[in-house]
C-alpha cells in the first residue's frame, strides 16, 4: 500500500500529521529541542499563558500514583508579555503547528491575552496557528474550570474570543462535567474550530503517615493511564455532539491509545505525561500510526472513526 495521508486541517490551520504535544507537559517547546526533532511533531500545544506572570502553586505540586500523574501547578507562567518578548520568536521559527494555550480568570483576561499576542504575533504563522482555550484546569481559584463547567459562560466566552482573532480556536475541555456533549455544543455554538477532549481529572491523594495531602493544595488534576478510558468515552461523546473536528487527550502513551482515541472520533491527539518518561514517545506513537493504518488498509485518517464497529 502507498503511503497513508496523515496530513489534516483545523480552520486555517494544517499539521502534517496528528500527533501534538499537549499543554503543560512541553512548556514552550525549548526545553525538548535537544531531545526530539520539534518539526517533526503535528503541533506544539504550549503552557497556558495569561495576562500576568504567575508563579503557580506552592509545592508539592506534583505526585505520582500507580497509573498517572497529579498535578497542581496553577497556571505557572511567564505571563503574555514575555511570551510575546521570550517564547514568540522560538515558536516562529518552527515548522510545526503552533497552539498556544490561553487562560485567565476573567472573561476579559482572555480577550486581553488573545489581543496582546494578535497584535504582535500579526497574520500568518508567525509562532500561533491557532489558540486552545483553556477553560478546564482544576487547580486555580478563580476562573479555570468553573468556566468549562457552565455551558453559557462557554458559548459567551468564546463568542468573545471569536471577535478577536481570525486563527482557529480550540477549547479544551473538561471531563470533570455531568454532561460533556452539552458544553461541547455550547463551546461549537460559540464559534470553536474543534474541542481538545480532554484536560486533568479531579483527583487526591492523602500521605497516611504525614497525615496530610501529598499536594499542597488539597486536589490536583490526574493525568496518565488511569484517565485514558475516560478520555476516550468523552471523546466519543463529543464526536456524536458536534460537527467539529475533536484532539483526544488523556493517557496516550502507545499507538494504540491513539488510536483508540482516533476510532473514537478524535482528528488529532496529543501526548501529554507519557512524555516525562520518554519524549521521544510521540514519534515512536506516530510510527505505529502509520504501521496500523497500513495493516488495516486505511489512506486517512477521516477514515478512522468510520471503522468503529457497534
Ligand atoms: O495547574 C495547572 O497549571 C494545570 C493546568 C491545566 O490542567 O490546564
Amino acid at each position: 500500500m502507498t503511503e497513508p495521508d496523515l496530513s489534516l486541517a483545523i480552520g486555517s490551520m494544517t499539521m502534517r500529521n496528528p500527533v501534538g504535544v499537549a499543554s503543560g507537559t512541553f512548556g514552550f517547546g525549548q526545553e525538548y529541542e535537544p531531545l526530539i526533532n520539534l518539526d517533526r511533531l503535528g503541533a506544539i500545544y504550549t503552557k497556558a499563558v495569561t495576562l500576568a506572570p504567575r508563579e503557580g502553586n506552592p509545592p508539592p505540586r506534583l505526585f505520582e500514583t500507580p497509573q498517572g500523574l497529579l498535578n497542581s501547578i496553577g497556571l505557572a507562567n511567564p505571563g503574555v508579555a514575555a511570551f510575546v518578548q521570550e517564547k514568540l520568536p522560538f515558536l516562529k521559527a518552527r515548522s510545526c503547528a503552533i497552539v498556544v494555550n490561553i487562560a485567565g480568570s476573567t472573561e476579559d483576561e482572555y480577550c486581553r491575552v488573545t489581543g496582546a499576542i494578535e497584535e504582535n504575533a500579526g497574520p500568518g504563522h508567525n509562532g500561533v496557528d491557532a489558540y486552545e482555550v483553556n477553560i478546564s484546569c482544576p487547580n486555580v481559584s478563580h476562573g479555570g474550570m468553573a468556566f468549562g463547567t457552565d455551558p453559557v459562560q462557554v458559548e459567551r466566552l468564546v463568542g468573545k474570543l471569536r471577535k478577536l482573532t481570525a486563527r482557529p480556536i480550540i477549547v479544551k475541555l473538561s471531563p470533570n462535567v455531568t454532561d460533556i456533549a452539552s458544553i461541547a455544543k455550547a463551546a461549537e455554538q460559540g464559534g470553536a474550530d474543534a474541542l481538545t477532549c480532554i484536560n486533568t481529572v479531579v483527583g487526591m491523594a492523602i500521605d497516611t503517615e504525614r497525615l496530610q495531602p501529598c499536594l499542597a493544595r488539597g486536589t490536583g488534576g490526574l493525568s496518565g493511564p488511569a484517565i485514558r478510558p475516560i478520555g476516550v468515552a468523552c471523546t466519543w461523546k463529543a464526536a456524536r455532539a458536534v460537527r467539529i473536528p475533536i484532539i483526544g487527550c488523556g493517557g496516550i502513551s502507545t499507538a494504540d491509545d491513539a488510536i483508540q482515541y482516533l476510532l473514537a472520533g478524535a482528528s488529532a491527539i496529543q501526548v501529554g505525561t507519557a512524555l516525562f518518561a520518554d519524549p521521544a514517545a510521540p514519534m515512536n506513537i506516530l510510527e505505529g500510526i502509520i504501521v496500523w493504518m497500513k495493516r488495516k488498509n486505511v489512506g486517512t485518517l477521516a477514515e478512522i472513526p468510520k471503522l468503529l464497529k457497534g
